[in-house]
């Protein structure tokens, strides 16, 4: 036997509430019994958000309320500002060509965040740019974009919208919404939500609603104007993921009773406790600034292969943690702590991180990276 351990960032590990509540018979999502499961859920999820706007349910996952965020607020031949500083910034770039939108790219060096300055500029330069695209928490690097810097400037331009992909940054560290000027925020059911993949989260503005009225991109399952329709009768356009739905409730139950504040300090401790762990085995963290809560990045050693690192770590020890995207393939591994995530997901995390490389023929001092850890984990 052994015994698995999901320390990956999405999908994340599904507490034992909500597999519970989600494996009861499955509800009609027409019957009357599935209307209050809908209306507290959009409740939950606007409290979680800290907004005061409709945030849709969409069965799909996070990039299905991507494509929705870009095809329902803008037209073909528009222009939009993407930052793309890793994998999921790319994502932006390629649903906006993929729908005629120009995207206007802010390349990043991975690693960095980018500098809110340089979006300013874009906007200064080109007053019919319609939406800055933006993620909270770029996954694919472990770095976090100052969203709330960018949301204070792109509030200063009326007929531009602020779209942020939140995907590994909602419920894990601080993103109000409405003081923050988004208009639209995505997030999914598989990350911080700690639900199975299979739900996008989006809210969506007044500011953004009006774009919505002239915006001519094609789009038929993702129509947010229907959406919200249907949801102030909470229903869904379309059947939804009911049995998700289900679990939604459950897991915003635990974090209404954990509270926000407590939250993101959990998720702070175990990134500060991941991050102290590694840099005590001497490992680089790949974050060159603003490191994510979510996750973190760590540079592969140099004479170990990446790829068979996290290979062992999963075959030999049952723990599953992140490779490398595209240009990184190989070169970082990443250990998430969002959602589900306590204490000794870290512990296990770092412990399994010193064997492998070990076992790899990389020395490190076994329980180094543990020590630190604990030594954060510990204090607060
Ligand atoms: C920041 C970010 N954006 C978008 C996505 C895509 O979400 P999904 O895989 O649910 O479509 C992910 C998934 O890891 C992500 O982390």
């Amino acid at each position: 036997m052994k015994k698995k351990y999901l320390l990956a960032p999405g999908p994340t590990p599904v507490p034992p509430e909500a597999l519970t509540a989600m494996s009861m018979p499955i509800i009609h999502h027409r019957s009357p019994e599935f209307v209050p499961i809908l209306e507290s859920a959009k409740n939950g999820l606007k409290w979680l958000y800290q907004t005061e706007n409709a945030v849709l349910i969409m069965a799909s996952t996070g990039t299905g309320g991507m494509v929705g965020s870009v095809t329902n607020f803008l037209s073909p031949g528009d222009k939009a500002v993407v930052v793309r500083g890793g994998k999921f910034g790319e994502r932006w770039s390629e649903i906006c060509e993929a729908y005629g939108v120009i995207p206007i790219n802010i390349d990043v060096e991975w690693g960095y965040a980018v500098k809110p300055k340089l979006i300013e500029d874009e906007l200064k330069k080109d007053s019919s740019i319609k939406a800055v695209l933006i993620q909270a928490s770029e996954t694919s690097t472990g770095v976090a974009h100052d969203t709330e810097a960018i949301g204070k400037i792109v509030k200063n331009y009326p007929n531009t919208i602020f779209v942020v992909d939140a995907i590994t940054a909602m419920g894990v560290f601080d993103i109000p919404v409405d003081k923050w000027g988004i208009d639209v925020c995505i997030t999914g059911s598989q990350k911080a939500l700690m639900l199975p993949p299979g739900l996008a989260f989006v809210s969506v503005s007044e500011k953004a609603w009006k774009m919505n009225e002239t915006a001519r991109c094609a789009r038929y399952y993702f129509d947010f104007k229907k959406e919200r329709k249907n949801l102030e009768k909470n229903q869904t356009n379309f059947t939804t993921a009911s049995s998700l739905v289900v679990g939604l409730n459950a897991v915003l139950g635990m974090m209404k009773e954990e509270g926000l504040e407590n939250i993101f300090k959990r998720h702070l401790r175990l990134a500060e406790a991941t991050r102290a762990a590694m840099k005590a085995l001497g490992l680089k963290l790949y974050a060159k600034e603003n490191p994510s809560l979510a996750l973190t990045a760590v540079e592969v050693p140099e004479g170990v292969d990446g790829g068979k690192l996290t290979k062992v770590m999963r075959d030999k020890y049952g723990v599953t943690v992140a490779g490398g995207q595209s240009q990184l393939k190989g070169k970082i591994f990443r250990i998430a702590h969002l959602g589900y995530f306590d204490t000794f997901d870290i512990v296990t995390a770092v412990a399994c991180t010193e064997m492998a490389l070990t076992e790899m023929g990389h020395k490190v001092a076994l329980g180094k990276g543990v020590a630190a850890a604990e030594e954060i984990l510990m204090k607060y």
